[in-house]
Parts: structure tokens; C-alpha cells; sequence
């Protein structure tokens, strides 16, 4: 696999920590230090299906590409405002795409899952040319009434034109099956033979030590054994582009691997946790400030709701 264009898109609205204090109980010196959190995206007279389409388009444009020259489409997407059709279907329609497309549900983890799966793609000859998307608005996900959790997220989309002649050096994708500490349950439609009590929404859940500590552990470790699979070590590495959920995350997985602050650039200061998207756009942000060359080594890796961990190692 190769990166050949890379796009993002956020919303215009900027919300800073201050500005919640208006709906919660909560400080920016209580965000800033347990979250290193400042500001965050969150969409108004947007769509998420807006930002997916710019930061598609801006992918395409980068790789100097026309939409019509896809032969697949893959977005990572918890949640919209459509149960169906899926948002890679919405997009493709949007910027003139005619390939095949699906979306995965892999909540933070879910850009790095559909990169392995462009990979085998690529591997297999079944596409030459693929846009990997990740759109994500959690901040409709948050009950915002709950301080806990509706500081920690902003909305986003990134994107990525991958073909072949790159040189893919691993990866380890993981799920731990532990629905308890990182979860919401949707509202269905009743029917008339439902049992009372089976089906009950629940807004978002989390455990946050738990997934603190969840986080911190699986990201460092696999990503200790995909760097021995391949027989790197962590200074062959130019960055590290982490799921950017808590800064004393990314600090903690830092400590544990070693290296430098450099290696371990960040964007959850400004956008907050956007789910999947958030690699995607930490990944277009580095190739726009030209911080990455080619031959560059990158470590990809996300964690999220599953419990599911993956990363990857890969020439930019
Ligand atoms: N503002 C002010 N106080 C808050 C608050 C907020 N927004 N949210 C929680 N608190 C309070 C709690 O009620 C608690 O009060 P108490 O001591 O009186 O009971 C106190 O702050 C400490 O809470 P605690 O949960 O111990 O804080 P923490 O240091 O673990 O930080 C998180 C909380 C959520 C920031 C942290 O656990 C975290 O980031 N977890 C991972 C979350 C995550 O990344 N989720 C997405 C994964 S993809």
C-alpha cells in the first residue's frame, strides 16, 4: 500500500472549554489536565455527510485523482443520522464515484481496520485504487447532561488515497470482547411482539478509568510486538499517529514505548477525541505541514469500543 492523497474536513464551530461551563458542571483547568482537551469541532448548520464529501474531495485532489477512477470505497462510521443507506454509499454518490463501497462499525479503531482491509485489497488485486474514509460526529452520541464523557469528544472527517507499490510492513488488529466499560444501546422501532425490558436504549457508557487503563496497556503493547514482528525498533519510527482520545494517553503510551515528543504528534488539544477520523486527520495535518517524506516509517494505531485495538507499520 501506498498513501498517494490525504484530506480532512472539521466543522467551522469552535467550542471551547470555557464555553461548556454554560452546561456542565466543569472547568478548563479540570479538562485541560485530565484531557489536555482546549477546543473542539462540533458540527451546527453542517452535515457529517459535508465533511465526509471535503475531506474525500480533498484526498482525491491531493492524489490527483477523479472519483471516477476508484475501484472501491471503505468508511469507518459509528453513527449518523442515516441507519441506511451507509455514508460510503451517500459519499460516493456525492463526488462522482462509481466503485463499490461499505462501511465499517469499528468505533475509534475503525480507520486503521479499514487501511488493513485496503491493504488485502491491494494484496489480493481485487482494487487498485481505494479511498479510505473515516467520518465520525460523537458529540451526537453524548447525552449532554453527562459532564464525563460530552467534553472529551469533537466531530470530523479524514481521508486517505491508497494504490499499490508502497511497502505495507505489518499490522495486528485485536478485539477483546468486553461490551461493559465503552458502550451505547440505540432506540429501536417497537413491534407488537416485543418482550418488554429486551430491547432498552441507554445513552453512551464509559468506564473512563477502565478504558484509561484498557487504552494505554493494548496500544503500547502491540504496538511493542509489531515493531519485533518486523524487526524495527522505536527510533526507525517517524511518528507515531495515535488514536488522539487523552493526552495523558498518548503520554502514557509515549512512556512506555520511549522515543521522543516529536515522534508523538497531537491534535486533541484542537479537535478533541473524533473517533475514527482522528488518525485520519492527525495523518493529512502531518503530509500538509510536509513532516512526513516519503520513506518515512509511521505507526498507525487506534483503540476503542469492543474492546478493539489496531495498528500498522508502513512507508509513507
Ligand atoms: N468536569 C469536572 N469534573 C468532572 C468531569 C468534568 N467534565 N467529569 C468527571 N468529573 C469528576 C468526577 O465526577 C470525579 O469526581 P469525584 O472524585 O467527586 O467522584 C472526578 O472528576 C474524577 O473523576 P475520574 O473519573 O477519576 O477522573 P479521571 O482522572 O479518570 O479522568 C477521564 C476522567 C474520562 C478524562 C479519563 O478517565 C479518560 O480519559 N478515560 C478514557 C476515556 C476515553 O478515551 N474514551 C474514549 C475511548 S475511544
Amino acid at each position: 500500500m501506498k498513501i498517494i492523497g490525504t484530506g480532512s474536513a472539521l466543522p467551522k464551530k469552535v467550542v471551547t472549554n470555557d464555553m461548556l461551563t454554560e452546561f456542565f458542571d466543569t472547568s478548563d483547568e479540570w479538562i485541560r489536565t485530565r484531557t489536555g482537551i482546549e477546543t473542539r469541532r462540533i458540527l451546527t448548520d453542517e452535515s457529517l455527510l459535508d465533511l465526509a464529501i471535503s475531506a474525500s474531495q480533498r484526498a482525491l485532489d491531493a492524489a490527483g485523482l477523479k472519483a471516477e477512477e476508484l475501484d472501491y470505497i471503505i468508511c469507518s462510521n459509528v453513527n449518523n443520522n442515516y441507519v441506511y443507506p451507509s455514508m460510503s454509499c451517500m459519499v460516493q454518490g456525492a463526488i462522482g464515484a462509481t466503485c463499490p463501497c461499505f462501511d465499517i462499525r469499528i468505533a475509534c479503531a475503525g480507520f486503521v481496520y479499514a487501511m488493513d482491509i485496503a491493504e488485502s485489497f491491494l494484496q489480493t488485486g481485487r482494487a487498485h485504487k481505494i479511498l479510505v474514509l473515516a467520518a465520525e460526529e460523537p458529540t451526537r452520541f453524548c447525552h449532554w447532561k453527562q459532564r464525563e464523557t460530552s467534553v472529551l469528544f469533537g466531530d470530523g472527517a479524514g481521508a486517505a488515497v491508497v494504490t499499490e507499490g508502497g511497502e505495507y510492513l505489518g499490522a495486528r488488529m485485536t478485539t477483546i470482547s468486553n461490551t461493559e466499560v465503552l458502550f451505547q444501546r440505540n432506540r429501536l422501532e417497537p413491534t407488537p411482539f416485543e418482550v418488554e425490558g429486551v430491547y432498552v436504549d441507554h445513552p453512551m457508557v464509559m468506564q473512563g478509568r477502565e478504558v484509561f487503563r484498557m487504552a494505554v496497556s493494548s496500544c503500547s503493547k502491540e504496538i511493542s510486538y509489531l515493531l519485533e514482528e518486523t524487526g524495527h525498533k522505536v527510533s526507525d519510527v517517524k511518528y507515531f499517529l495515535l488514536h488522539q482520545a487523552n493526552m495523558r494517553i498518548i503520554k502514557g503510551i509515549e512512556q512506555y514505548l520511549g522515543g521522543t515528543d516529536e515522534q508523538y504528534p497531537t491534535t486533541v488539544q484542537k479537535y478533541g477525541n473524533t473517533s475514527s477520523a482522528s488518525i485520519a486527520i492527525l495523518l493529512d495535518e502531518q503530509v500538509r505541514a510536509n513532516a512526513i517524506d516519503r520513506g518515512d516509517l509511521i505507526v498507525m494505531s487506534g483503540f476503542g469500543s469492543g474492546f478493539t485495538t489496531g495498528s500498522l507499520l508502513m512507508k509513507y
